[in-house]
């Protein structure tokens, strides 16, 4: 009904009075059914709800959201427009591409019109006081007007626009995670009859957004990345990121991104001091080893996923670290059993920190294994050993013990009271990331538990050898 009807205009006297709100309220309804409104519009608490045809719409058609609504404005004197916008800053119209300020009726040059929230307005006794105050001391004339608004597509937010096709009362959440260009989705049954018009209002709604992806399984177990599903725009999955000052380029669909890492990220990376030494087992394409090399690390960097390799060198390349980081494309037990084993002995006699950084959540509590006894054959040391932070996912209603307990078991020698374990972030449900970050103890650097251990061709030690661990973990 409201598209039906010509731009109508009406006029209400505003009193300085906020008492008189009852008596304006009555004046306002007159004067829309005098209007031919069946209901006053500007009460209609839905205003900006698309029309109802447009309602299991699975192919996106723009031009069925047009419609006309009806919005409160004010006559305001062309000279005195920006300050009254300004006085009325929380009370003006807020939609995307609504301008805020329009031609009268007459299109005067002397006076414009100022668009109001209906939501916000419905009748003159909706202003404050302070904005009452601002509109006397401007001088502008005591009316509120109406005025027929067109709102497009282009003027709906995302929300607004997929609660209009969605089936009613299913959950129309359109959440996505943003990497670079990529909007990343993650569509629930009830959705996916509708994906590729969800992609086109996700991409048509969120600037520099050119594709969007929905995720179609679980993460693949081995890689951590997912096998995605174009919903919409052109298929170029090479994303740039931005994290903590460094650049990162990759092709999303074959290598691990998590954007909701960068906190993450940085926490562990303050940690480290130029000279350190940063052995990352689990690399990625590199948000933590090229940070810590751009502060002045030397960093070792591995990944299994050759993909991820390959755009972890290049990410060094672009963030000009590559004299800092060496890449390494192992399994995580190689590489600690390999490049670790080989670079520690030295770097123990330093002064220089070490850290060892193992972000795959799913396993890297298991992974730890790999240091029982991986010095055995060197003297013992109890200096400058390695500090660890190793990550864990946990179901457990305690997931700070959860993780310790699974930490010292893998360890084989217990980590209670010498650990500290920090929340990374809820994952799902019930489902937690953890961190777990201790000094490795030599028990377990120099034990002679090491039967994962590959021997050593290295020469026998010239110092005395720690006492061996047992695994204590079971007392
Ligand atoms: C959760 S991602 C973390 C990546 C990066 N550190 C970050 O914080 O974004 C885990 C990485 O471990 C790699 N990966 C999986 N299994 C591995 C293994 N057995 N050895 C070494 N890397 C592995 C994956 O390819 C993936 O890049």
């Amino acid at each position: 009904m409201l598209r039906l009807l010509s731009r109508v205009f009406a006029s209400i006297p505003i009193e300085g009075n906020r008492k008189a709100a009852a008596a304006h309220r009555s004046i306002w309804s007159a004067a829309s059914v005098s209007s031919g409104f069946a209901v006053n519009p500007i009460m209609e608490p839905k205003l900006y709800r698309a029309p109802p045809e447009v309602r299991g719409m699975t192919s996106l058609d723009k031009e069925a959201f047009t419609q006309t609504i009806t919005v409160p404005a004010l006559r305001v004197p062309t000279g005195v427009i920006n300050k009254v916008v300004k006085s009325l800053r929380k009370a003006t119209i807020q939609r995307p591409g609504v301008p805020r300020v329009v031609q009268d009726k007459e299109e005067s040059s002397d006076f414009r019109l100022v668009l109001l929230d209906p939501h916000r307005v419905s009748s003159p006794s909706s202003f404050s006081e302070a904005e009452a105050e601002a509109l006397r001391s401007f001088s502008v004339a005591e009316e509120l007007q109406y005025y027929e608004l067109r709102l497009t597509y282009h003027n709906l937010k995302s929300e607004e626009v997929l609660e209009a096709v969605l089936p009613q009362g299913q959950d129309v959440t359109s959440g996505f995670s943003r990497v670079g260009h990529i909007a990343h989705m993650n569509l629930r049954d009830h959705q996916l009859p509708y994906k590729n018009l969800i992609g086109q209002v996700i991409m048509d709604k969120n600037p520099g957004v050119t594709c969007v992806v929905n995720k179609t399984n679980m993460i693949d177990s081995t890689y951590r990345n997912f096998k995605m599903e174009m919903l919409a725009g052109e298929e170029n999955m090479v994303a740039k990121v931005k994290e903590n000052g460094a650049t990162y380029e990759f092709d999303f669909s074959h290598v691990y991104w998590n954007p909701r890492l960068s906190t993450e990220h940085q926490r562990v990376v303050q940690l480290v001091k130029r000279g350190d030494t940063v052995f990352d087992v689990f690399a990625g394409v590199g948000p933590f080893a090229v940070p810590a090399a751009r502060s002045g690390a030397n960093c070792l960097a591995n990944d299994l996923n050759p993909e991820s390799h390959r755009w972890l060198q290049h990410n060094c390349k672009l963030n000009k670290v590559e004299k800092k980081v060496r890449t390494f494309n192992l399994d995580g037990r190689a590489f600690i059993r390999g490049p670790v084993r080989q670079e520690l002995p030295a770097l123990l006699e330093g002064k220089a920190s070490v850290h060892v950084v193992m972000n795959l959540p799913a396993l890297a509590l298991d992974f730890l294994d790999a240091f029982r006894g991986l010095l055995h054959q060197q003297p013992c040391c109890d200096e400058n050993l390695p500090t660890v932070h190793c990550y864990g996912f946990s179901k457990d209603d305690n997931p700070e013990a959860d993780v310790a307990e699974r930490a010292s078991h893998s360890l084989g020698f217990p980590l209670k009271d010498r650990c500290s374990v920090h929340f990374v972030r809820n994952v799902a449900p019930n489902k937690d990331m953890m961190c777990v970050s201790f000094t490795l103890p030599k028990e377990v650097l120099f034990s002679g538990d090491h039967e994962h251990t590959e021997p050593s061709a290295e020469p026998a030690p010239k110092r005395q050898k720690c006492e061996e661990a047992t695994d204590s973990t079971q007392s």
